[in-house]
C-alpha cells in the first residue's frame, strides 16, 4: 500500500527529492551516521539545564567536513533567554571552527520520548549554515527525517 502510494506519487510528480523538489539534496546520511548522531545527542542531553520546563533536549550536528558537534538546551530564570539544544550545538561548532561550516545533518532527542522537531528559531539558524541539511527528529508517530526546507519553506537569507 505504502509502496503503491510512493509509486503513484513518483509517476505524478517525479522521483522523490527530484526533480519536483530540485532544491533538495541528493546526498544521504547513512543509517550508521544517523545512529551515531542520535547517540551523541542522547549523551549531551544529560547536560541540559532545564529546571523550568524539566524537558531535557540534546542535539548533534554533522558537518560536511565530517565533524560532529553537540549541544543541549540551556534555560534561564528569564525564560526568553533560553537557548535550544540545536542552537547550542551550532554555535559551539562556529565557536570552534569559525563561520565557514556547512551542516549536513541534525539529530535532536529529548528525555520524554515526545514529538520534538526544531523550533522556528532553530530552523532559521540551521538554514543559515545548512540550507541542504537533513533533520532527524521524533514526529507524532515515531522517528522522522525531513529536509530543512520542508521544515522552513522560504527561509531568510541575506548572503
Ligand atoms: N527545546 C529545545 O532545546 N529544542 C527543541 O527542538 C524544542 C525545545 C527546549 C527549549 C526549552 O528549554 C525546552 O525545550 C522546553 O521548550
Amino acid at each position: 500500500m505504502a509502496h503503491d502510494l510512493a509509486v503513484s506519487w513518483a509517476i505524478s510528480f517525479g522521483p522523490i527529492h527530484s526533480p519536483a523538489l530540485p532544491f533538495m539534496q541528493t546526498k544521504t546520511v547513512s543509517a550508521a551516521m544517523r545512529k551515531k548522531l542520535e547517540r551523541v545527542a542522547a549523551k549531551v542531553m544529560k547536560n541540559a539545564h532545564a529546571p523550568y520546563s524539566n524537558f531535557h533536549v540534546g542535539a548533534a550536528i554533522l558537518l560536511t567536513n565530517g565533524r560532529v558537534f553537540s549541544g543541549c538546551n540551556v534555560e534561564n530564570a528569564s525564560y526568553g533567554m533560553t537557548n535550544c539544544a540545536e542552537r547550542t550545538a551550532i554555535f559551539s561548532a562556529v565557536a570552534q571552527l569559525g563561520p565557514k561550516i556547512e551542516i549536513r545533518a541534525v539529530a535532536v532527542t529529548n528525555d520524554h520520548g515526545a514529538a520534538c522537531s526544531p523550533c522556528g528559531a532553530c530552523r532559521q539558524v540551521i538554514y543559515e549554515f545548512g540550507p541542504d541539511a537533513t533533520i532527524f527528529f521524533r514526529g507524532a508517530h515515531g522517528p522522522k527525517q525531513a529536509h530543512i526546507t520542508e521544515l522552513l519553506p522560504e527561509g531568510f537569507r541575506l548572503l
